[in-house]
């Protein structure tokens, strides 16, 4: 079976650990694997498509590929015939037959789930309109070098808390055995679906998730405090409106004074600084933001390493 990577829950809490795993081996040994080297390995090039903009997931992937003796082949929905000439489910069909796997950044959840439906080589969601997963394992990897362990900690995201990245922090949390708080305003809180699938995965792992519109309480003896942008790509025509409707939910000051004394500070980037988070929480001594930006590369080469010897795995016939 191709295992592909759409959100957060398509890793069992223990494979989740394996991959954060062999991310901190991968950090330490950059260029000890060589899954996509070619000659005779298999194949080498890996398509990485973005209908939205992107920093970070662009060269953290080009740059994990590339360590991982691959190829990467970056090119814009606008580029190809993705989504106007073809549809996803044909794209998903010529693409499988050359490339080792499909990284794709896009809108709706329903696309990549259709890539994935028509693929036999893992796709990896690096963002939808409704999780960013990758990003959650590199958030991941960081609370763990700064904390020395997931299970148990608190994990506290304020902000627009209907959006990828909330989604993301309380599903991949949980997954992970944490205790997430997500708080936001009324109307702006995950979906009932969201939410019930991370109680049935704290349940699992013994996490737990508590949803409010109180920051304050929110952020209380909190390990980790997080936040993400008010404005998500897609939203800008909505930028004032949300300015004002998410300013009680700021990662500033007095949130860090709510939280536990050695809380460290996570944002994905990019951040606006004044707005969902202060100059002094992202810029102070409580940040792990670069860290956090560097671990993109070591978490995702470990879930292409993980994708693609795992979907081998599941594939080769049980020994008699
Ligand atoms: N955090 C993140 O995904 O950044 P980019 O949008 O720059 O890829
Ligand atoms: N919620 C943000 C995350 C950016 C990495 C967005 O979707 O634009």
């Amino acid at each position: 079976m191709t295992r592909h990577f759409l959100l957060d829950t398509d890793l069992s809490p223990a494979e989740q650990a394996e991959v954060l795993a062999l991310a901190s081996e991968l950090k330490k040994e950059p260029y000890s694997r060589s899954t996509f080297a070619g000659s005779g390995a298999g194949r080498q090039t890996v398509a990485v498509i973005f209908d939205k903009t992107s920093t970070r997931t662009r060269v953290s992937f080009a740059t994990g590929i590339a360590d991982l003796g691959g190829a990467p082949l970056i090119f814009g929905a606008g580029d190809s015939q993705l989504g106007h000439k073809e549809s996803i489910a044909d794209t998903a069909k010529v693409l499988e037959r050359m490339v080792a796997g499909i990284v794709w950044r896009t809108y709706a959840q329903a696309g990549l789930e259709e890539m994935a439906a028509n693929s036999s080589v893992p796709v990896i969601n690096a963002l939808s309109d409704d999780y960013h997963p990758c990003q959650l394992l590199a958030d991941l990897l960081t609370i763990q070098e700064h904390k020395g362990t997931l299970a148990g900690l608190t994990m506290t995201y304020l902000g627009d808390a209907a959006n990828n990245m909330a989604n993301s922090y309380l599903l991949a949390g949980v997954t992970a055995g944490m205790h997430v708080r997500v708080a936001g305003p009324e109307g702006y809180l995950p979906d009932a679906a969201v939410i019930a699938a991370a109680n049935t995965r704290a349940a699992e792992t013994g996490g737990s998730v508590l949803i409010t519109t109180d920051a304050a309480a929110a952020c209380a003896g909190a390990d980790v405090l997080a936040t993400d942008t008010w404005v998500s790509m897609g939203q800008e025509d909505e930028k004032a409106a949300r300015l004002e409707l998410f300013k009680d939910y700021a990662l500033d000051d007095d949130a860090l004074k709510q939280a536990a004394p050695d809380a460290i500070v996570l944002h994905c980037l990019p951040a606006y600084r004044g707005y969902e988070i202060s100059a002094s929480a992202i810029d102070g001594p409580q940040s792990v933001v670069w860290d956090e930006a560097e671990n993109r590369l070591h978490a995702q080469k470990a879930l292409l390493v993980w994708l693609v010897e795992q979907s081998a795995k599941e594939a080769a016939p049980v020994a008699q």
